[in-house]
Formats: C-alpha cells, sequence, structure tokens
C-alpha cells in the first residue's frame, strides 16, 4: 500500500492518492483510510476508475450500509441514491442548506460516500463545515449551556408532503420519495460525543432540527438560527471541489455539508451511499 494523505489546508479534508478502489481493499488499507477519515472528516479519492459495485463494496468496507428513506434507489441496486440535476432543470437545487445527512433518524448513517458520475465544467461545489472546530471555538459558558440541551430532528420540512421536496416541487429529476413518515421526530443530544473519537462537537443544525426539548419553540429557533450563523463560519469550512471520477467520503458526526450552484445548464450527476452508524 503507498497511500499518500495531502490535507486540503482548510479546517478540514484531505485528498488520498495511491489506492485503487476498484479493487477489494486489504484490511491494512482500509484501516488507513478509516483513520484519515476520522481525522480530517472529509477525505476525496482522485482519478479512480470505479462503478457501482466498486462504490457498494468501499461502503461495505467502511461499515455497511445505512438507511435511506425518502429516495428511490438507482435501477437494479438498493443502496445508491443518484444526486442528480438535469442541465435543464429548473427545481430549486437539492441539499443547498447546512444539513448531517438523516440526523432525524433514530440511528444516524456515521459517514456519505459520494462518487461523481457528470461534473460540470463550473461550479457545484460541495461545502463542509467542522462541528468539532466550531464546538471547541466557543467560550466555556456557552459550551456548557448547549451540553444541557437535547435537539428534536424531524425530515418535515425537506419531505413531509407540504416540505420543500413534497407535493409542490415538480420538475425534480432525483428520485426523491416524499412521505408522511418524515413528519415523525427524533431526540439526540445537541453536543455529542464522536463514538470513535472521543471529541465534542455541534451534531446537525437548524433544518432538521425542529425545536429543543423543555423550550419555548420561539426561543429554540432564536438559538438554532444563532447558532446556525456559527456553525458554518467560513473559518470551519472546506469547499470542496469536484472531478470525474473522484469518491468523496464524508463523517457526519463531525462535519455539516451542503451543495452549491453555479452550473446552470450543466448536468450533475453523482451516486451515494450511506454508511451505517457504528456499532464499536
Ligand atoms: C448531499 O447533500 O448529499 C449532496 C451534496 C451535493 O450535491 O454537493
Amino acid at each position: 500500500m503507498n497511500l499518500s494523505i495531502e490535507p486540503s489546508g482548510a479546517i478540514c479534508g484531505a485528498n488520498l492518492r495511491g489506492i485503487d478502489l476498484s479493487a477489494p481493499l486489504s484490511s491494512e488499507a482500509t484501516a488507513a483510510i478509516r483513520a484519515a477519515w476520522l481525522k480530517h472528516r472529509v477525505v476525496a479519492f482522485p482519478d479512480q476508475v470505479m462503478d457501482d459495485d466498486a462504490l457498494e463494496r468501499f461502503t461495505v468496507a467502511m461499515g455497511g450500509f445505512g438507511e435511506d428513506p425518502f429516495f428511490d434507489p438507482i435501477p437494479g441496486r438498493r443502496h445508491i441514491a443518484a444526486i442528480l440535476r438535469e442541465a435543464t432543470e429548473q427545481t430549486p437545487l437539492f441539499a443547498e442548506n447546512w444539513h448531517s445527512d438523516w440526523s432525524f433518524l433514530d440511528t444516524p448513517p456515521a459517514g456519505t460516500c459520494l462518487l461523481s458520475i457528470e461534473i460540470p465544467p463550473v461550479g457545484g461545489d460541495t461545502l463542509f463545515a467542522d462541528q468539532i472546530a466550531a464546538f471547541a471555538a466557543l467560550p466555556e459558558e456557552r459550551k456548557d449551556f448547549l451540553r444541557g440541551l437535547k435537539a428534536i430532528h424531524s425530515a418535515r420540512g425537506a419531505y413531509a408532503p407540504d416540505g420543500a421536496y413534497g407535493t409542490k416541487d415538480q420538475g425534480r429529476t432525483m428520485a426523491i420519495r416524499p412521505s408522511e413518515a418524515a413528519l415523525a421526530t427524533q431526540t439526540h443530544p445537541l453536543v455529542q460525543i464522536h463514538p470513535e473519537t472521543g471529541e465534542e462537537g455541534l451534531f446537525s443544525c437548524a433544518g432538521y432540527i425542529v425545536g429543543i426539548e423543555g423550550m419555548a419553540d420561539t426561543d429554540a429557533i432564536a438559538l438554532l438560527v444563532d447558532l446556525l450563523a456559527w456553525q458554518g463560519r467560513e473559518e470551519f469550512t472546506y469547499r470542496h471541489q469536484w472531478q470525474t471520477g473522484m469518491l468523496v467520503l464524508w463523517d457526519n458526526r463531525s462535519v455539516l455539508h451542503k451543495a452549491t450552484g453555479g452550473y446552470e445548464g450543466h448536468r450533475r450527476e453523482l451516486h451515494r451511499t450511506t454508511i451505517a452508524a457504528w456499532q464499536g
């Protein structure tokens, strides 16, 4: 194995080279990739020749498949969804707000894999915000206050029938399947200890967090909006630029992410899997 790790120079993110993901990974390579992922939070593998079998194999090696509600998988696969936007599409951009994938589930996915299939010549970067760093930079008094809060998560704003991707969202080519199941709520501590690294960080954000347990809605929303501005501050972010033949793996327990536009008139397609919660 000849793995080289090039940190992005930003708060998180690294390129990993010298490993061929079209072939099964050795246990040594798997361990080295997982270690780099936990340290850099977002790792990109440029210049890969991967098909969907290779994407599935990589996902299994990193921890197995997570649950993916509200998406239909691509034909012939149970666990791969297409993040897709046609060149002529006019719908609002998918996932343009900070989020941690499926944080409203009982056991949210540890990570997400995104494999580029077709990348526009301009725009379409993905932004990441390091929530371990964002929490660490808060004043101690604020940290103590936040440590005591339980956040109420829900997919309703996005995937309920009247949500952003619900019945009024016409003309989208991505296979999003809104449903009443999005109205469910799930509580998670607002500040979490990363199960694998022991680091403390903010988990998820306004968008999928719809309230704070025991707090009036107006106060909770004000707190979440204020916190969101902090969570996405430039010093905590890394801007990822895509190339074709690139796999990116990120850690949903330590970063938020969001899509960006700027590629009007061009097609963009990536294949996505999620990695199951870590079992220890
Ligand atoms: C996602 O949130 O899964 C998609 C990110 C992107 O399209 O850049």
